[in-house]
């Protein structure tokens, strides 16, 4: 029987919702099926229910896909909560999976990466190939005098080489830091200082929109505050001329042609919970958390979730459009796909460049089956017209992802329909770059509803509460929270344990992890993410704090008080906002709103330009002086105000009648 997409089913009260179901045939051919057959359930709530009762069992049978140099002694020692440690006791290399396994197979000729520069040249490399790179990159860190246990830096563009170099890092037991290419001055510096890092990689610069972004000149403005660099190692990307500081710069290709740079490397073993890489994100504060990820548990939750969710077959080809320096990129372009044998394709550029064809352009070329995104680039694409895609064939796409913010329903059926044919499956994959791995996400059999990630994935045990952890009813907004432990789970943040525990776990011994997201649940328990509830904006996707924002205004002569809030927009799903007290002295002006927005731009990065800038002469506070960001954002989208009974002076209240004009 044929399985409709895209019906209306009609509810109880009357009420019609929008449910896709999958074509039998991807139900039939699902990973998932396949396991739910071996394990002798029929539905996948069953399934379901018995890898939440018996989540070691189901973890350690993930992590028998897997290779291990020696087994674990126990699956999960929680003796320490929330510093919980996976596969304690075993041996592995995150790297001698992803890559070293291959090799003893046929997937060794296999392509491993296909990659598209922005110009239309493009570079292939077999599993063989990448084991070359990396090896020789590998030698080339151990030359440089890079150990285990040392943080590298990489700051790179959307090369091959970034690629490389994250492996290089993890495969000789040094924990590599990756800082995103789209960011600025003030963010590598901070980054670069908190990881103490000694050894930074970067490049000439990178081609974005057939511009290049100087990314040496910025590492050199960086490091000119980084005490503890001592090494530069420059990948040449443009050729554009970069100041080469002697004794610390050196370019990647002379030190590749020297004779430490084998193509021959071991890969070492090392203890399940060793780092395999920091990433900083955004938090409520000013300063970037440092989230750390382990070889052991991390390998597992995401080859498992890739598994699963992107239902790889073989033959795929793959694309998973995120920056690699993103944890999507991590988890979802580097680790899992290479894990599970996948050939990847990416791409530099821009999507529109330089026309809005290019990516469409690009499942046809290379035959993406694949296409995982963010609402933001959907919303963006869309925005230029079916004409685009429609020229192109399409037809070898079979499932679709989207992730990083809620996607709004009309992108979702643009996507679905438009992209997909109406016969891919959407997966809306909610995670964060705390978890590691998916955590709410349907699979290929999942019933979907456009804007919901539906369940959570195999083995992880969502809710949604209220302040005493109590679960909130159905329909109702809460916090969203996951209530067991994860293998790929975040181990702790750098330089803060104490952050960690009482932000994500409000305090020792609790067993609940706080997301910073609220969400509710429906009927039927399919998740709706809502958004932040802290003091985070989410900007095309990308996470960003008020805090951050508010600093690099201040460090501006001009700025005396800043306040950033996150409003909605169109295309970036929010948009910055700021509110600026000035210096005594300074007059408001349209230039000057112009050079604060380019300042932040130029301390941060082009992604954290404000939208609008609006200069006041106070701001709601609290009574112990804290910003009411919620009053600003309540007070720009014309609703109430809610409970003001903390706000320090009345005279605010009035000023803020005068932001809406
Ligand atoms: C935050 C995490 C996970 C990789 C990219 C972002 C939001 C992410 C979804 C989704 C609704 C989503 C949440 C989350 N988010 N995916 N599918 N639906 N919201 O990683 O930068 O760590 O951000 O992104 O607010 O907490 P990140």
């Amino acid at each position: 029987m044929e399985n409709p997409t895209g019906s209306i089913l009609r509810e109880g009260g009357g009420k019609e919702e929008e449910i896709y179901y999958p074509p039998s045939d991807v139900v039939e051919n699902a990973n998932l099926s396949r396991y739910m057959k071996q394990k002798g359930f029929s539905t996948w709530e069953e399934l379901y229910r018995w890898s939440c009762e018996n989540f070691e069992e189901y973890w350690e049978e993930m992590a028998r896909r897997l290779e291990w140099y020696r087994p674990w002694d126990q699956v999960l020692d929680d003796s320490g909560k929330p510093f919980y440690r996976w596969f304690t006791g075993a041996r592995c290399n995150i790297v001698h999976n992803a890559i070293d396994r291959h090799l003893k197979t046929w997937r060794r000729n296999k392509q491993a990466l296909i990659w598209e520069g922005e110009d239309g040249s493009h570079r292939t490399f077999s599993y063989l190939a990448v084991n070359r790179e990396v090896s020789k990159l590998a030698n080339v860190l151990k030359g440089m005098g890079v150990a285990r246990g040392d943080i590298v830096s990489i700051y790179m563009p959307r090369v091959p080489e970034l690629i490389f170099s994250m492996l290089a890092c993890a495969k000789i037991g040094a924990v590599h830091s990756v800082i995103y290419g789209g960011f600025s001055v003030e963010a590598v510096r901070e980054r670069v200082g908190d990881a103490q890092s000694k050894v930074l990689l970067t490049a000439d610069g990178g081609f974005m929109r057939g511009k290049i972004v100087e990314l040496k000149r910025i590492a050199d403005e960086a490091m000119d505050h980084s005490p503890s660099i001592q090494t530069c190692i420059v990948l040449r990307r443009t050729g554009h001329a970069v100041n080469m500081q002697a004794g610390r710069d050196y370019w990647l290709h002379d030190l590749l042609t020297l004779p430490i740079a084998s193509t021959k490397c071991e890969t070492v073993p090392l203890d399940s919970e060793t780092p395999a890489f920091i990433l900083y994100t955004s938090g409520s504060t000013g300063k970037p958390k440092g989230v750390v990820h382990v070889h052991g548990g991390y390998m597992v939750g995401i080859s498992a979730t890739f598994h699963m969710t992107f239902d790889l077959k073989e033959e795929d080809r793959y694309w998973c459009a995120a920056d690699p320096g993103w944890i999507t990129g991590h988890s979802y372009i580097v680790y899992a796909p290479f894990i599970e044998g996948a050939t990847s394709f990416i791409y530099e550029g821009a999507p529109n460049y330089p026309y809005p064809n290019r990516w469409w352009q690009c499942v046809e070329r290379y035959g993406i089956n694949i296409l995982y995104t963010a609402p933001t680039a959907i919303r963006g694409l869309m925005r230029f017209g079916n004409a685009w895609p429609s020229r192109y064939d399409l037809s070898t796409l079979r499932l679709l992802g989207s992730v990083g913010e809620p996607i709004n329903p009309e992108a979702w059926r643009w996507f679905h329909k438009v992209i997909g044919g109406g016969r891919c499956p959407l997966m809306d994959t909610w995670w964060q770059t705390e978890t590691g791995m998916f955590m709410i996400a349907p699979n290929p059999t999942t019933p979907l509803k456009p804007g919901s990630g539906t369940y959570p994935v195999l083995g992880v045990v969502a809710d949604v509460v209220d302040d005493r952890h109590a679960a909130k009813p159905v329909d109702e907004d809460g916090f969203l929270v996951i209530r067991k432990p994860w293998p790929a789970m975040m181990r702790t943040l750098l330089n803060d344990p104490e952050r960690y525990v009482q932000q994500y776990w409000r305090g020792e011994q609790s067993e609940v992890y706080f997301t910073g997201d609220s969400a509710r649940k429906d009927a039927q328990g399919y998740f709706w993410v809502i958004g932040r509830v802290d003091d985070v904006i989410k900007v095309s996707g990308y996470r960003l704090g008020t805090a951050e924002i508010e600093s690099a205004l201040v460090s501006h002569r001009a700025v005396a008080e800043a306040a950033a809030i996150g409003l909605p927009h169109e295309l970036k799903g929010s948009a910055i906002h700021c509110y600026v007290i000035l210096s005594q002295g300074i007059e408001p002006s349209e230039g000057l709103e112009d050079e604060l927005k380019a300042h932040v731009a130029s301390e941060m990065g082009p992604i954290a330009k404000p939208e609008r800038i609006q200069f006041v002469s106070s701001l709601p506070k609290t009574r112990s002086g804290k910003i009411l960001r919620r009053v600003l954002k309540a007070k720009a989208l014309g609703q109430e105000l809610g409970d003001l009974s903390t706000l320090e002076e009345q005279l605010s209240l009035q000023q803020l009648s005068m932001l809406n004009r």
